[in-house]
């Protein structure tokens, strides 16, 4: 089976601004036949139709790949600090080898040993050098929007792009800021990538006060700030995901946190540090981790282990939440991985309650609604989820998304503005849907999970954007003895 993603005239007209053969063409303008090779410019691919049964206890102990937000920080500050920097625990996924390939553009030299190591030589603060590609993000928010922020003090141009879910994603809400540091923009109407991005060459430190919750915002506005003279300051609401702050202070640079009133945190960041190389073992990804977890509570007769998982208290709003539902969770040997606290989380099948989710949660578990609303389908009663605005601009429009997949495996769904309602079946939902991932990674995964404790099997129409966060899903998922496999 083939799909064209379409690029439209933006994408030709990006390319046309720098020199050389377009990514997407061989020397002698055929198309690439590789998977190595397409996968830098998503013109066709592949799909990969999957379906998960029921009726299978999952059992055993297992890793998850990397944290996703910590292997895109880890690269960025490795290519910024001088000299070299050694990261296990990396998340080897398409996601994070964008950045990889996009601090490589910029003069860093990143490279994955045999072990599974990766090595990053720095260019230190202040010195990337301009790219002479354009830099692809893929299907990844978070390297586009935190790589935004670094060129936007550096003195040089940069094309940024992305495949079709990435070029539909807000950009606005980190061009704004960077505005403000003195950078310059030239988009498509709406801010929305391909986008050519300068740096400014005399940097101002700002003050500035994000309007949502977003981890990506902080972080572009934070790592905008290291190569400018004096204080940057970002003010946030509510409390997101503080990987950056943490890893930038081990790096060595200097960062404030001041816990506000309100819940919000006030950071302040002083600028042009030189920042030291600085070995890293990254945990395995809590995000990731949910989609086995929920599996192990929905299907009979489970209990598993999962290893080494990050337990960032602003990572940790679905653990929260399954055990207010009545999940049976236990962290075990609970340590510090570096500067992340981590643990192994035993799961065991249980009968879930339906519970309402408050909107304070949401940013410590955004990335979790979709594997929640399964689980939501398999309780006992109405599990209410509020604040769920972020959800609207994911890879998908996940609201959507979510609400789309359980109709079309019989579960009653109701959503309101920003809230959405899902009446549990108080045990197996109906299932028996066939899945459209809208190349959003998590839908896909949560939807296969839905199949594996479902009455009847679910079809996914593509799982290989699953790869971009969890490479190696379905074999894992088969390793605890769950039945996916191709449709
Ligand atoms: C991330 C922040 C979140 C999350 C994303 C990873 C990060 O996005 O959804 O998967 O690494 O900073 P927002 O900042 O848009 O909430």
């Amino acid at each position: 089976m083939l799909r064209l993603v379409m690029w439209g005239e933006m994408r030709t007209a990006a390319i046309a601004m720098i020199d050389g053969p377009c990514q997407n063409e061989n020397a002698d303008g055929t198309l690439p036949t590789t998977k190595t090779e397409r996968s830098f410019f998503p013109v066709t691919a592949e799909l990969l139709p999957l379906t998960a049964r029921s009726g299978h206890a999952l059992t055993g102990r297992v890793t998850v790949p990397g944290d996703k937000s910590m292997s895109h920080r880890a690269l960025i500050l490795g290519a910024l600090a001088v000299g070299q920097t050694r990261i296990t625990g990396l998340l080897d996924g398409d996601d994070v080898r964008r950045t990889a390939a996009a601090v490589a553009a910029l003069g860093a030299r990143v490279a994955r040993l045999q072990d599974g190591s990766w090595i990053v030589d720095g260019v230190g603060v202040g010195g990337l050098r301009e790219p002479s590609e354009i830099l692809d993000f893929g299907n990844s928010g978070t390297g586009a929007r935190l790589m935004m922020g670094l060129v936007a003090t550096h003195p040089i141009t940069a094309i940024f792009s992305g495949d079709a879910s990435l070029c539909r994603r807000p950009m606005a809400r980190v061009t704004k800021p960077l505005l403000q540091f003195g950078a310059q923009f030239v988009g498509r109407r709406g801010g929305l990538l391909p986008l050519a991005v300068t740096g400014a060459e005399h940097p101002l430190p700002i003050e500035y006060h994000v309007p949502v919750p977003s981890a990506q915002v902080k972080s572009a506005v934070l790592l905008a700030g290291l190569n400018t003279q004096g204080q940057t300051i970002v003010v946030e609401t509510v409390a997101t995901r503080d990987h950056s702050e943490r890893m930038l202070r081990h790096f060595g640079a200097h960062v404030a946190v001041e816990i506000l009133p309100d819940g919000g945190r006030r950071i302040v960041l002083d600028g042009q540090p030189e920042l030291k190389p600085a070995n890293l073992d990254l945990p395995a990804d809590p995000s990731s981790a949910a989609f086995p977890m929920v599996a192990a509570l929905l299907s009979e007769g489970s209990d598993i282990v999962l290893d080494n998982i990050g337990l960032n208290p602003l990572r940790t709003g679905l653990i929260d939440t399954l055990l207010d539902m009545g999940g049976s969770i236990e962290i075990l040997n609970p340590r510090l991985c570096g500067d992340e606290p981590v643990g192994d989380l035993r799961v065991r099948s249980s009968r879930l309650k339906g519970i309402t989710v408050p909107a304070e949660r949401a940013a410590s578990m955004i990335d979790e609604y979709p594997i929640l609303a399964v689980a939501a389908a398999a309780a006992d009663g109405d599990t209410i989820m509020l604040g769920l605005e972020e959800l609207k601009v994911k890879e998908s429009d996940r609201l959507a998304a979510i609400a789309r997949g359980l109709v079309a495996c019989g579960v009653t769904v109701k959503v309101e503005g920003s809230t959405l309602t899902v009446t549990g079946h108080a045990g197996p939902p109906p299932g028996g849907g066939y899945i459209e991932a809208e190349l959003d990674h998590r839908i896909a995964m949560a939807f296969l999970v839905l199949g594996t404790a479902a009455q009847e099997p679910v079809t996914i129409d593509d799982a290989t954007t699953i790869d971009t966060s969890f490479p190696g899903f379905a074999d894992l998922m088969r390793g605890l003895g769950a039945a996916i496999e191709p449709a």
